[in-house]
């Protein structure tokens, strides 16, 4: 057994008091157990894509209400470089590999060696990293608090998730898990393309591709390797729609829905890189309680304790469940500030054994706040070398802005310029569109000017805008085709915006890639979903001039408190 040493901040020159310890095999313990009760939470590791400050916030908000309610908040986490690892973050913070033996030789030393009265864990708030350690926690015999590794495995094992989906009666995208490359072939053809592929166990989408014809996904297929690792490659129908997102707190009877989000994009494009409102304001009113009544039948069928997230698209007039993930999500301090309910600390103190009612709270959607707030991704593609830009479902971002007003087109505009995607007035925009995207980019195109941005447009994207009646400053060259060329007009900021919307057809796809990549490198707005665009022009047509500055509970209540600035 290791023991558990202080970390000295004080380089022995005083007594160092601080709560941090680190395990090492050594003779004297510098870390005599807490007096009970105490809980341990496990942290969310290092921040990377797909795992964000945003379960490091939620972390940090357990061990707050742990402590507030009375219990000792032991935090482990092995990434010292967040605020979960604060001195003050918490009773006690063992810096410690996030894995099941090193968990369990922590809570193990905290029970005084007592393997039978090891203290509980909360794994719900460290994103997929704490539970990934559930099912290994959960078979050691370590109490979990919280939704149980029964219903984990259900959210996550596949055939467990569809069958259970099925009995319930909520829709999901037709689908398989396949595990060669026939079978994939098979299943592509009975669904119908597009679909969706992606190596079974995977977050934040990686390795996930929209696929459109046969040809293509056997090159995934191949190039990937996807079926080296002997675990299913799931394939499912690629459904076009509107995606939705919630968060909810379920204490095994009663189940309160804080806020819907919906995508600006549409679904495929990943829920941590698209930009989401809230309320759900084009949402019509009987998918809203579709949404709140699969929430919580979802919640209850899977004895859910504590927070829940859930992913839905709206297809073609129906509601589908993308996904369900039994922990916080990435959207948990999002809707916490928007909608005023701290989720963290009510679902810790579910945890806890306390009801939605005891704490003042009840079942069902939580009032509309007289606010629109829009989460914009944030990214760091200027520092992430021949990364591409396009978006789709493998998750880029690497962080997020928020904007609150009280329209949409006001909280948009302001979301827009905190992620920096800013054009600046009258500067001419550089359109080149994918076919597909054409018709919708007339109506951009003509917003664009009636702002005052000049038009410029590679070949097809400019002759289409022109038999279309826009007005198209100046026709592009593709790359090394005459002069000047598209990377020209970037590399020379000729233009100082990009809307370049990645066709399926291969020949386009090597260009593209140069396009979006010379305007990050040049620090010019770079957009690749038209849904975005078309939101741009939206905030720039509707709200940039006429956005308000007030504290964020003030945008909660009614009333405004005299201007800031
Ligand atoms: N059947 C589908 N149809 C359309 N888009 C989908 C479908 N399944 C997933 N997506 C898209 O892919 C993204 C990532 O998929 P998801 O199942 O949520 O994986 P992750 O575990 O990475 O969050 C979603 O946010 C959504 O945009
Ligand atoms: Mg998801």
């Amino acid at each position: 057994m290791p023991v558990h040493k202080l970390v000295d901040t004080c380089a022995a020159e005083f007594a160092a008091e601080t709560p941090y310890f680190y395990a090492t095999y050594e003779d004297e313990d510098e870390a005599p157990p807490l007096a009970p009760p105490k809980v341990a939470v496990v942290g969310a590791g290092p921040i990377r894509i797909g795992q964000g400050i945003e379960f490091d916030y939620c972390s940090v908000k357990a061990a707050q209400a742990l402590h507030r309610s009375g219990v000792a908040a032991i935090m482990l986490n092995n990434n010292p470089e967040t605020v979960s690892t604060d001195f003050d973050a918490s009773d006690r913070l063992y810096v410690v590999p996030l894995d099941a033996e090193s968990i369990i030789d922590v809570l193990a030393h905290e029970a005084g060696g007592r393997l039978d009265a090891l203290p509980p864990v909360i794994v719900q708030f460290g994103g997929q990293t704490a539970i990934n350690v559930a099912a290994d926690l959960a078979a050691a015999g370590v109490p979990i608090l919280g939704t149980d590794q029964e219903a984990i495995d259900i959210a996550e094992d596949r055939r467990r998730f569809e069958r259970f989906l099925r009995e319930l009666g909520i829709p999901q995208p037709p689908g398989a898990g396949v595990l060669s490359l026939e079978e994939a072939l098979a299943t592509a053809e009975r669904i119908g393309y597009p679909v969706l592929v992606r190596p079974s166990y995977v977050l934040g989408g990686r390795a996930m591709e929209v696929v459109y014809r046969r040809e293509q996904l056997e090159r995934y297929l191949v190039t990937s390797g996807a079926f080296a690792s002997g675990r299913p490659v799931l394939i499912d129908k690629y459904l076009d729609g509107i995606e939705l997102e919630v968060d909810a707190i379920c204490d095994g009877r009663e189940v309160l829905v804080p806020g819907i989000m919906q995508h600006i994009e549409r679904a495929g494009v990943h829920s941590g890189d698209s930009f989401a409102v809230y309320p759900a304001v084009e949402l019509p009113h009987e998918h809203v309680e579709t949404l709140v009544r699969y929430t919580t039948e979802i919640a209850l069928a899977l004895g859910a304790r504590g927070l829940i997230n859930i992913q839905f698209v709206l297809h073609e007039g129906t509601v589908y469940v993308l996904e369900v993930n039994p922990r916080a999500s990435r959207t948990v301090p999002f809707l916490s500030k928007v909608t005023g309910v701290p989720m963290v600390e009510v679902a810790t103190r579910i945890l806890l054994g306390q009801t939605l009612a005891e704490q003042g709270y009840r079942g069902g959607l939580w009032p509309r706040q007289p606010l629109v707030a829009v989460k914009a991704p944030v990214f760091s593609m200027a520092k992430l070398h021949g990364v591409d830009v396009q978006l789709g479902p493998e998750m880029k971002s690497t962080g997020e802005a928020m904007g609150v007003d009280r329209t949409f087109e006001a909280a948009l505009a302001k979301a827009f310029l905190a992620a920096g995607l800013v054009i600046p007035p009258g500067a001419p925009v550089l359109l080149s569109l994918a076919n597909e995207d054409k018709p919708a980019g007339v109506e951009l195109a003509r917003g664009l000017v009636a702002l005052g941005h000049p038009i410029v447009a590679t070949e097809g994207t400019a002759n289409y805008l022109r038999a279309h009646h826009v007005p198209v400053e100046l026709t592009v060259a593709h790359i090394g085709h005459g002069h000047p060329d598209v990377l020209e007009v970037i590399l020379d900021r000729t233009v100082r915006g990009v809307i370049n919307t990645p066709g399926r057809d291969e020949g386009t796809i090597q260009d593209g890639f140069l396009i979006r990549r010379a305007a990050v490198e040049r620090g010019i707005a770079c957009l690749t979903s038209l849904d975005t665009a078309r939101a741009l022009v939206r905030a720039l047509l509707g709200g940039g001039a006429s956005y308000t500055v007030q504290p964020l509970p003030a945008y909660r209540t009614r009333e405004t408190v005299p201007a800031l600035v």
